[in-house]
């Protein structure tokens, strides 16, 4: 489904006019369609129909509470890389029992908290992470549910930013190590393996690199279960991408299909594991836009700028990954012509833009609309430049709901004091 439409030369989320919501709530402003969000979350859940299986929404993605009680209405699990996520979900109305707990620095006490709460499985990225997992658990009298992250050294084919499953990444296990971590983590009391995961990257247009580490991950299954570890747990990750210029990612639906076929294709041995999907950006970053206005255009020598109310501190991924995000004309109008532009924000960088070298027919006042911008958008916004964070709307057909609100300058300030 196609979320954003235009009509009557009006741009539209769902059944409501942008210009309508720009005007009563002021701008910059993200504004979200449930349905795009719902149908992609359902795209995935439903290629997976017949088979026991976990989609788990990568928070990190977007946190809002009203997308993540959303989703838990939907029966999603979550995949969180805190404990601040965590509490998230919880608040939320998220499952505990569905929640697999990423990343690479966890705390004791996030551990803690975690167990508490009943989590479905920590994913593991090291062997002290596993020791101190092991005295924490134990602690508390308690087995920790694992799944060892590996790295299957798989080139993602990605910014290199945003790639994980390098051998000189950072994350996860190296898979020839694994092994061994496994054979440790089968001897610690306090620890109740359940399965493998492995995460390779994100923004990946092609299915070749997740079939490879699926391939290598497998292996590694076998290998174990020769040696008397059985694990009951798959988690490939999240990683799909979305098409933001002209990447032409397979649909949620054919990639769990093609997915699902290769591990067939393994045979009847695996046939049992439940399967884990942990996708974030595939199932908000085109629900998502992020609308602001222009307030100045200037030219400076051979470059036109038009400056708008939105910056890097709303939107970072065009300054952080030379990102590339459509931006669109809230009002199209055919009258006169356009003007390339830099569309660049008010923070005080020069890597504070939105899109270089964008035709766009505009004027002081004109409204654009930044699309593809429900993932990692709103979730890495920030206060640089002491600018408040904008507001979030979810449309539901001609209904909308903000479910964040304007922060004001006492929200910005409220946990600092004047050292006397
Ligand atoms: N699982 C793990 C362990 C992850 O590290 C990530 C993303 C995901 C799942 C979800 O991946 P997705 O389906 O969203 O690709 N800020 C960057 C993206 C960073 C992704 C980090 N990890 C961006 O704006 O492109």
């Amino acid at each position: 489904m196609e979320p954003f439409t235009y009509y009557n030369s009006e741009l539209y989320v769902e059944d409501v006019p942008v210009k309508q919501l720009a005007e009563q709530l002021g701008t910059p402003l993200y504004v979200y369609s449930k349905a795009k969000i719902v149908s992609q979350w359902q795209a995935y859940n439903e290629a997976f129909s017949g088979r026991d299986h976990l989609v788990c929404y990568a928070v990190k993605a977007n946190p809002s509470l009203a997308i993540l009680n959303l989703l838990a209405g939907l029966g999603s699990g979550f995949d969180i890389v805190s404990v601040g996520e965590l509490e998230r979900v919880l608040l939320a109305g998220g499952d505990p029992g569905r929640v697999v707990f990423s990343g690479v620095g966890k705390t004791a006490e996030e551990m803690r908290r975690a167990l508490e709460a009943g989590i479905h499985c920590f994913d593991v990225e090291s062997e002290q992470e596993l020791e101190r997992l092991n005295q924490v658990a134990g602690g508390l009298g308690r087995q920790a549910p694992v799944s060892l992250r590996v790295n299957p050294d798989v080139d993602p084919e990605t910014h290199p930013y945003i790639a994980t499953g390098l051998k000189e990444s950072k994350f996860g296990i190296p898979i020839e190590t694994a092994a061994s971590v496994y054979h440790r983590a089968s001897k610690l009391p306090n620890i109740k393996l359940r399965g493998i995961a492995c995460h390779i990257g994100s923004q990946l247009t092609s299915i070749e690199p997740f079939l490879d580490s699926l391939e290598r991950v497998l292996d590694l299954v076998g290998e174990l279960g020769d040696h008397g570890i059985s694990l009951d747990e798959l988690d490939l990750g999240g990683g799909l991408g979305v098409t933001y210029l002209d990447e032409e990612p397979p649909d949620p639906d054919d990639f769990v299909v093609a997915l699902m076929e290769q591990f067939q294709s393994f045979g009847s041995r695996y046939q049992r594991m439940k399967f884990i999907i942990e996708p974030g950006r595939s199932i908000v970053a085109n629900a998502g836009m992020l609308v602001t206005r222009v307030q100045y255009l200037k030219s400076a020598g051979e470059r036109n700028f038009a400056i708008v109310d939105a910056g890097m501190n709303d939107l970072m991924r065009p300054s952080l990954y030379d990102a590339w995000h459509p931006i669109v004309p809230v009002t199209q109008t055919d009258d006169g012509n356009a003007v390339v532009y830099d569309v660049v924000g008010p923070v005080c960088e020069s890597g504070d833009f939105l899109g270089h070298d964008r035709a766009l027919l505009l004027e002081p006042g004109s409204l654009v609309a930044v699309l593809a911008a429900g993932a990692y958008g709103a979730s890495m916004g920030s206060n640089y430049n002491s600018r408040p964070r904008p507001p979030e709307v979810l449309v539901d057909g001609d209904s909308y709901r903000v479910i964040r609100r304007r922060e004001t300058f006492e929200d910005m300030v409220a946990t600092e004091t004047v050292a006397t």
